[in-house]
Order: structure tokens, then sequence, then C-alpha cells
């Protein structure tokens, strides 16, 4: 018999309800909160609001969509943490009411661990799974890991940020340039336009397999502080320019480490994941080196980049096979342990 397991995310601005059929995606929901680009950053008060006001029709259009009706659900999955409290309050109080009422288990899900096992829906375009054991490189908004992940359950963090994350780093690069929040793809655009050597930014000096991100931003800030003293249209004349080059140092970086961790794993099997894993730059890059170093590559689909529920759907599933449910006095974590 089929397996129907509803995944739900709310850890941050994003709002989805998604369903799977065993591994097969039947539907993949995301509403997202416009309201925080007038601030320029997530504002995590308006954001578990508008979580209040979209879970309940996003659920709805995800069942709609995938055709099913709600009681052919075998357990609804959810986001425990890491993320915004207030946030994830939302999603797991829904999914233990709604679970409650359905009579069904409810499954908790840790929100980076879910980024990697996106690699396991079947989505639109037919693709090969990763084979255990992979390395996974996972950059979002908030955080950048290599991680081992030797089962669906087996996963460990070979390096980490030890300040900010690789989105982060592309989010403040563009607010510096005065574009909109999130920068990531604003970034990614201007990029595709511009000369990554034209500027030299330095490449972070970390030991080991961690990474660092904030002083490539500083150098960045005074860089561009430095040279609109000199012309005020600096960032304007040279706005494809900076993307590229500040893209070109952070995916140099990013790689440079992943390099390292298949050299002392021995692992060629290589997936990435996270927000960041939709920058076209790095997409491209990573392709080449992997070919370069016979290097086998899992590159997600778009929809699986950004936070979705399908990689909540799919944790579930696997936890529903281990039978691993929670119990109704769960709460949610904004720290949560990996
Ligand atoms: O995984 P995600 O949706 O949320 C977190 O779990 O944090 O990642 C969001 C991050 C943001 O920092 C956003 O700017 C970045 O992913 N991002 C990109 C691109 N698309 C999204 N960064 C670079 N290039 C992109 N095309
Ligand atoms: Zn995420």
């Amino acid at each position: 018999m089929s397996i129907y397991i509803l995944g739900i995310e709310s850890s941050c601005d994003d709002t989805s309800a998604a369903i799977l059929k065993d591994t097969l995606l039947l539907s993949n929901v995301i509403a997202n909160q416009d309201i925080h680009k007038t601030f320029g950053g997530v504002v995590p008060e308006l954001a578990s609001r508008a979580h209040q006001q979209n879970i309940i029709p996003v659920v709805e259009v995800a069942l709609r969509k995938a055709n099913i009706q709600k009681n052919q659900l075998s357990a609804i999955a959810f986001t425990r943490g890491p993320g915004l409290l207030g946030s994830l309050l939302v999603g797991t109080s829904f999914a233990k009411s709604f679970a409650l009422g359905l009579n069904i288990p409810i499954i908790e899900v840790n929100h980076l661990k879910a980024h990697i096992l996106s690699h396991f829906v079947q989505g639109k375009e037919p693709k090969r799974a990763p084979e255990f054991p992979f390395l996974c490189l996972t950059v979002s908004g908030g955080h950048t890991q290599i991680v081992k992940v030797n089962s669906p359950s087996d996963m460990y963090i070979m390096g980490t940020t030890i300040d900010d994350a690789a989105g982060e780093a592309f989010d403040k690069t563009a607010k510096i340039m005065g574009l909109p929040y999130p920068g990531g793809p604003h970034i990614d655009k201007l990029a595709k336009m511009g000369n990554p050597e034209a500027f030299h930014f330095p490449e972070p000096k970390i030991q080991g397999l961690n990474y660092s991100f904030s002083g490539l931003k500083t150098s960045f800030l005074y860089f561009v502080r430095d040279n609109l003293k000199l012309n005020s249209n600096f960032i304007e004349e040279n706005k494809a320019d900076l993307a590229a080059s500040m893209q070109h140092a952070i995916i140099k970086s990013l790689l440079g480490k992943l390099k390292r961790a298949i050299k002392e794993t021995g692992i060629r099997e290589v997936a990435i994941a996270g927000g960041v894993s939709a920058n076209s730059g790095l997409r491209d890059t990573l392709t080449a080196l992997a070919q370069k170093e016979n290097w086998t590559l899992h590159i997600p689909e778009f929809q699986f980049t950004t936070d979705n529920a399908a990689m909540i759907a799919i944790t579930g599933y696997f936890k529903y096979l281990e039978k691993d449910f929670a119990t109704q006095d769960i709460t949610p974590r904004a720290k949560s342990l990996f």
C-alpha cells in the first residue's frame, strides 16, 4: 500500500505544504511573504502572522492539487527547527492538531537534513538519487555546511561556517549595492553580465573544513565605501562586475573546502542543497569541476533549492518507514540540534 505524507514547512518566511505518494511528488504549494521586502529582511513577528493566515489555504490547495482526500494521509511531517520560533510554532501547532483530528502520526523534521534529502523526491525531471554515502554542500540563508550523509538518518557535519552563511554573504552584498531582499537571485542575474576577475576580494583563511564569510562582506563594504568617495556613481557604473567578482569569491571559498572534503573522505558522490544551490554560477562552476575531477554530481531541481515542503515530506517518508514518530507534547526548536 502507498504511503501518503503531508509535509509542512514554516521555518522562515515561506509557508509551504506538499504531498508525496511514497517518493513521488503530488503537490508542492508555497506562499511567499512579500511583506518583508519593504523592510529589507524578514521581520519575525510579521512572518508568524502571515503563516497563520496562509497555512490552511496552502494545505487545502496542496490536497486539491494532489487530488487526494485528507483521510488518505498516512502521516504529517513538519519542520521542528531550526528557524524562527514564532514561525515554527504555527507549522508545528497546525500539524499536531490536524494529525490529532485525523488520528494519524506526526513526524518531526530537521530543516537542514530535509534540504539534503530533497534529492530523493521524484519531481518533474527524471533524476537519479545520490548513492550513500555522499557529501552534501548545504548552502542556505542561515547555514553553510559540508555534510557526510551515510543514510537518511545518519548524517555528520564535517564543516560549517563560524560566522555568516553563504546566503547571508549574497544578501548583504546585495544590500550594500542597494538591491532588494533577498539579494541572492539579483546578484546571480547581474553576475552573468559581469567580469568575475574585475575586482579581487581576499579569500577567507579558515582552518580545516569550516567557512567564514563575514570578513569577505566587510572587505566588500570598505571597498565600495572607499570607491564611492571618489565616484558617487561607482556602484551603478560597476554593478555587474561587483556582483560577478563577489559571487566568484563566495563560490571559490565554497568549492575549495568541498574539494578538500572529497579528497579527505575519498567520497566522489557529491550533492548541493539549499537556497544558494539555485545560483547559476555555483551550478556551472561545480558542474565543470565535477566533470574534470570525475565526481558524480547531484544538482537539485530549482523548486527544491529554496524552502519548500516537499523536502519535509520526503524526510517524513524515510522516518515513517522507521516508525520514527513524535508525540503530541513536542515543541519547536529555534536552534535545533542536527
Ligand atoms: O534555503 P533557503 O530558502 O532558506 C534558508 O533555509 O535559509 O535559502 C535562502 C537563501 C537567501 O539567502 C537567498 O538570497 C539565497 O538563498 N538564494 C540565492 C539564489 N537564490 C536564493 N543565492 C544566490 N543565488 C541565487 N540564485
Ligand atoms: Zn532552508
